[in-house]
């Protein structure tokens, strides 16, 4: 058997053993998606959103790039976004990293990686030169790297807070709530280490005043 093969194995028994116990189960969920999360996770293969929250399908709407970045050009990112906040009316939107990024660790060294992944590690740059003085004082790599991540997913909240699909939802709707989160592989505990709930102030320079 070929190892693509092995999946649709795989699927096909689980597919049997959802229906086991509850017959109507597809049935019932290809009806109903109503989810209350937004994820914003890294596509690391060692992150899955809905195993480590202990969640079922139909229960987080999922997007995933390398280390987990909100980017303003990101048709992509911001579609999804745009559906979640406003089609789904989701009440949070989770950025979540994790310790031992592998876009993270590529950004802190002087490596080029070529053009498209230059272009989107350069993102990660930004956020060490504005946070330089903090990270610089941390000698240790693994403690530099850890704390680049949390800063990483501080920003990418903040990323989010500075589009007007959050602003106009958090001006009308008083929802959703942005939570920055930084999963350990080591453990896999998830550590909360930032939040702006709905109407939290931003800098007035991102602000839409006619929303
Ligand atoms: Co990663």
């Amino acid at each position: 058997m070929k190892p693509y093969e092995i999946l649709l194995k795989n699927n096909k028994q689980w597919a049997e053993a959802k229906t086991a116990n509850d017959p109507d189960y597809f049935e019932r969920l290809s009806r109903l998606q109503t989810p209350e999360f937004l994820w914003i996770g890294c596509s690391d293969s060692r992150v899955p959103a809905n195993e480590i929250t202990g969640t079922q399908p139909g229960e987080i709407f999922v997007h995933r790039n390398v280390a987990n970045l909100v980017i303003n050009t990101d048709v992509n990112l911001l579609s999804v976004l745009d559906y979640a906040v406003n089609h789904l009316k989701i009440k949070h939107v989770i950025v979540c990293g994790h310790y031992g990024c592998g876009g993270v660790r590529a950004a802190t060294t002087n490596h080029d990686f070529k053009a498209v992944l230059n272009m989107w590690l350069r993102n990660i740059k930004d956020v060490y030169r504005t946070h330089r003085p903090e990270l610089d004082a941390i000698t240790d790599n693994t403690k530099k790297e850890n704390r680049l991540t949390e800063l990483n997913v501080q920003e990418q909240v903040f990323n989010l807070a500075k589009t007007s699909t959050i602003q106009r939802a958090w001006k009308h709707e008083n929802r959703p709530d942005l939570h920055g989160w930084v999963y350990d592989l080591k453990d896999g505990i998830i550590k909360p280490v930032f939040e702006m709930p709905a109407g939290t102030p931003i800098d007035g320079v991102y602000k839409y005043g006619d929303l």
